[in-house]
């Protein structure tokens, strides 16, 4: 069986930057609070009439790029994305046009903050079985047009931004790749960070004028159980792919977390003993781009020069559903 390893990077992130003191203006909030409780310095806004399949397509390029493949060798496509252009049809789809990809499988995946990783482990089984030789991966996102802008919902829109990362997964004899991926979830706790409209059960049509005035078209976060949930299950879920390897903390090269919030990953870091060089961020730039956010930092990552040939890099994701999940590949 052939191991799967990614085989190039790429990420795009929109041009509108949107500093913690334009969003002062909106809401009652500051630079000072917003960096000392997130570590947020500034995001991306993607603009009115593009969507994640636009921020996919340079992301996309360098990937495609980077691994020495055009779109003609790629033969099958996960697109992980909880902020869809649409509801019908999967973003997937719209990038299969945009870029003239051949009449591939375009496989949309939600799965919040973790897509990504879920994506992996789905791109992982495919190259294993040889069903597919190159698999296009993306982590892409419009997150901020769920944003409220204004002190009701300032807890939630200074966090989030938009962008995309894109990963090619290929098959490899060596003894390298994805070593493996772990994935969870835990229903219950849906509305501790939930978006309610449109909605499907909601009868005919998905949403009604009182349901924007209620504002149940932003995105709802309840901060303090999200955080409360996120640092145990981040470090739970890097001991679980560590010790099915019978590896250590001390065994891991490169952590690239979730860019979730900056004080949540200290506090992993803190539990498991890592130190500075052992952990990647970038959320002070982009702030939490959901399923974009590991891919992005990936590939600055390896921009960066911070990842060697042989280094165990673990991925760690936790999010809305409540859903978490990590993989560990040698690069
Ligand atoms: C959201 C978060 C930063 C809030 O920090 P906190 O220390 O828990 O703050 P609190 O919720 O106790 O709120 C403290 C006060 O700040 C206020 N506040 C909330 N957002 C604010 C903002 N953007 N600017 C200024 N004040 C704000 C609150 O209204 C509250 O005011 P009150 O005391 O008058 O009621 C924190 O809970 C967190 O990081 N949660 C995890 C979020 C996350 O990572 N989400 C993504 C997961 S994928």
């Amino acid at each position: 069986m052939p191991n799967a390893y990614i085989a190039g990077t790429g990420f795009y992130v929109p041009p509108n930057v949107v500093t913690n003191h334009d969003l002062s203006k909106y809401m009652n909030t500051s630079d000072e609070w917003i960096r000392e409780r997130t570590g947020i310095q500034e995001r991306r806004f993607v603009e009115k009439g593009k969507g994640p399949s636009d921020l996919a397509i340079p992301a996309t390029e360098q990937a495609l790029e980077s691994a020495g493949l055009t779109v003609e060798d790629i033969d099958f496509m996960i697109f992980a994305t909880s902020t869809p252009d649409y509801y019908i049809p999967g973003s997937g789809c719209l990038l299969q046009d945009k870029m003239g990809f051949n009449e591939i499988g375009a496989l949309d995946i939600r799965v919040q903050c973790s897509g990504f990783v879920y994506g992996l482990s789905i791109a992982e089984q495919y190259i294993k079985t040889r069903t597919f030789e190159n698999i296009l991966l993306i982590g892409a996102e419009a997150q901020t047009t769920a944003m409220e802008l204004n002190d009701n919902g300032r807890d939630v829109s200074v966090i989030f931004g938009d962008g995309a990362g894109a990963v090619i997964i290929s098959g490899t004899e060596k003894n390298k790749g994805i070593l493996s991926t772990h994935m969870h979830s835990e229903g219950k706790y849906l509305k501790e960070l939930w978006m309610e409209a449109p909605a499907s059960n909601a009868g005919m049509p998905r949403i009604l004028p009182e349901d924007l005035e209620e504002g149940k078209q932003y995105l709802k976060m309840n901060g303090r159980e999200v955080f409360r949930h996120a640092i145990v299950r981040f470090v739970e879920v890097i001991h679980e792919c560590l010790e099915k390897n019978n590896l250590k903390v001390e065994d891991i090269d490169l952590l690239i977390p979730h860019q979730a919030n900056l004080r949540i990953t200290q506090m992993v870091q803190k539990k498991l003993g890592l130190n500075n060089d052992q952990v990647y961020s970038n959320i002070h730039k982009y702030g939490n781009t959901t399923a974009a956010s590991i891919p992005i930092a990936l590939a600055e990552a390896v921009n960066e020069g911070k990842i060697s040939k042989g280094d165990k890099v673990v991925f760690a994701s936790f999010g809305s559903g409540f859903a978490w999940a990590s993989a560990i590949m040698e690069w």
